[in-house]
């Protein structure tokens, strides 16, 4: 098969080198001459685990190419994908789709023969329709049809997402689209992966009520931890509790800060707003979306109580920045509104994130960025992890205690054990748990 792909950003780049790898021939596209420039070489320009040496072997085998030219990329191909971004338009938030739109009229300029067009791209329902209409209005002779085909890649685990998903969801009515896009996604029959084909309508939807159906699972449990908080019960056990009926499942129920990032706080608006214009609303998920920015501004407000009402003065200690770990991507990131919230309160704030630092040094004023959890805990009256990394699982705690000025920790990932954190000199708070106090065994 030949495929191109048009957007190198995250989605587009990581599902280009993962159909390359495949085996078929992938071209990429994208109007960034400079960052194409540097794929050509095999950079990498996101922080994604496992896809610089995967690209670069795709590069060796000769299956994937990059271009600044549209025309190359789409001539001859079976597929071709549409992968641009689709960014909430300033004030209203809704998605700005007219990069998608664009795309679909540069493609009809330069397709040859039949070719099927998808939308990987997130977009509202009815822009696969959308599509196919301005195809048609500019290429009035183009033999095409237009399918659906949503990502549902999870930042830092998006090449196994890739390759071994839970299942392919295509939408199209077409039966030479459906054969083609069998094709493509052959080698993952292998491992039986199950293929949903459905209507193009349906594709579009499944997306957004996934996300919105997983951020609702973390606001749900959220919401018991602050129950549990009071009653003296552990979510930790509660979701596990619920999570093995398989009818509940025991995925996203992790209590924390609240979900950030690229996807879930867009989509679940998107979703709200597809069901006011539609006159169906939903209204569950617009509950989750005021419990999640509620939750965010909660967070300081707790480290700001467990340390007694008062924080002017003290030196708060932050562990973590990136809206999760293994990604630099600080969007919506929960530390973006406790950091600050810190801040205005009078705190100054010490911070490290393994990789989100230069992402972050933009965003958030008056932050010391330190070089790892030991200089960020250096005379710090309080230490709070906010993005639970690999790294600040194993911690040596009686470093950390012993350079600390106070002794306040506040886990917002639950990554400790309250056993463990017993008799180790800490006052430490985490979420929807037991606190365990520094001169008690509770
Ligand atoms: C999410 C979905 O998981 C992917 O399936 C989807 O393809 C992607 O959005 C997208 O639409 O492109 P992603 O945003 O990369 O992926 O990250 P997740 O791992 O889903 O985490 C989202 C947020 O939820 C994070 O802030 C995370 O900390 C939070 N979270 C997740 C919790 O607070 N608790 C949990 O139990 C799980």
């Amino acid at each position: 098969m030949r495929i191109g792909m048009v957007g190198t950003g995250y989605v587009g780049l990581v599902s280009g080198t993962c159909f390359a790898e495949f085996g078929h021939t992938v071209i990429c596209v994208d109007k960034d001459e400079s960052k194409i420039k540097r794929l050509k070489n095999g950079e990498v320009p996101i922080f994604e685990p496992g896809l610089e040496g995967l690209l670069k072997r795709q590069i060796e085998g000769g299956r994937i190419e990059f271009t600044s030219n549209i025309a190359e990329a789409v001539k001859g191909c079976d597929a071709v994908f549409i992968a641009v971004g689709t960014p909430s338009r300033k004030y209203s938030r809704d998605a700005d789709l007219s990069y998608v739109y664009g795309a679909a009229r540069e493609i009809a300029q330069n397709m040859e023969g039949y070719t099927v067009v998808v939308n990987k791209s997130t977009v509202p329902v009815g822009t696969g329709s959308e599509v196919e209409r301005i195809i048609r209005e500019e290429n009035p002779e183009a033999q095409f049809d237009v399918a659906s085909n949503p990502e549902f890649l999870r930042e830092g685990a998006a090449i196994d997402d890739f390759m071994r998903p839970d299942r392919v969801v295509v939408g199209t009515s077409s039966d030479k689209a459906r054969e083609i896009m069998r094709e493509v996604y052959r080698p993952l029959y292998l491992n039986e992966t199950p293929i949903l084909f459905t209507k193009r309508e349906t594709a579009e939807v499944i997306k957004y009520a996934a996300n919105a159906f997983l951020a609702t699972k973390i606001s749900f449990i959220n919401e018991i931890a602050d129950l549990c908080e009071q009653v003296g019960a552990d979510v930790q056990h509660v979701a596990k509790g619920i999570g093995l009926d398989g009818r509940v499942g025991a995925k996203f129920l992790h209590a924390g800060p609240g979900y950030g990032g690229s996807c879930f706080p867009k989509d679940t608006l998107a979703l709200t707003r597809a069901g006011q214009k539609y006159n169906a609303p939903q209204r569950i998920v617009e509950t989750v979306v005021s419990v999640n920015e509620d939750r965010k501004a909660r967070m300081a407000d707790k480290i700001i109580e467990f340390a007694g009402g008062d924080i002017r003065g003290k030196k708060i200690g932050v562990l973590g920045v990136a809206f999760k770990p293994n990604t630099d991507d600080m969007r919506d990131a929960p530390s973006l509104t406790i950091i600050p919230t810190l801040q205005q309160a009078g705190a100054s704030i010490a911070a490290y994130d393994p990789e989100a630092m230069g992402e972050a040094g933009s965003l958030l004023d008056d932050v010391i960025w330190c070089k790892d959890p030991y200089e960020v805990a250096k005379d710090a009256d309080i230490l709070t992890i906010i993005t639970e990394w690999n790294e600040f699982r194993a911690l040596d705690l009686s470093r950390l205690s012993k350079s600390m000025k106070g002794n306040l920790l506040v886990d917002l990932r639950n990554i400790y054990s309250i056993q463990e954190m017993q008799g180790k000199g800490f006052d430490y708070v985490s979420v929807g748990r037991a606190r365990v106090l520094p001169d008690r065994t509770n």
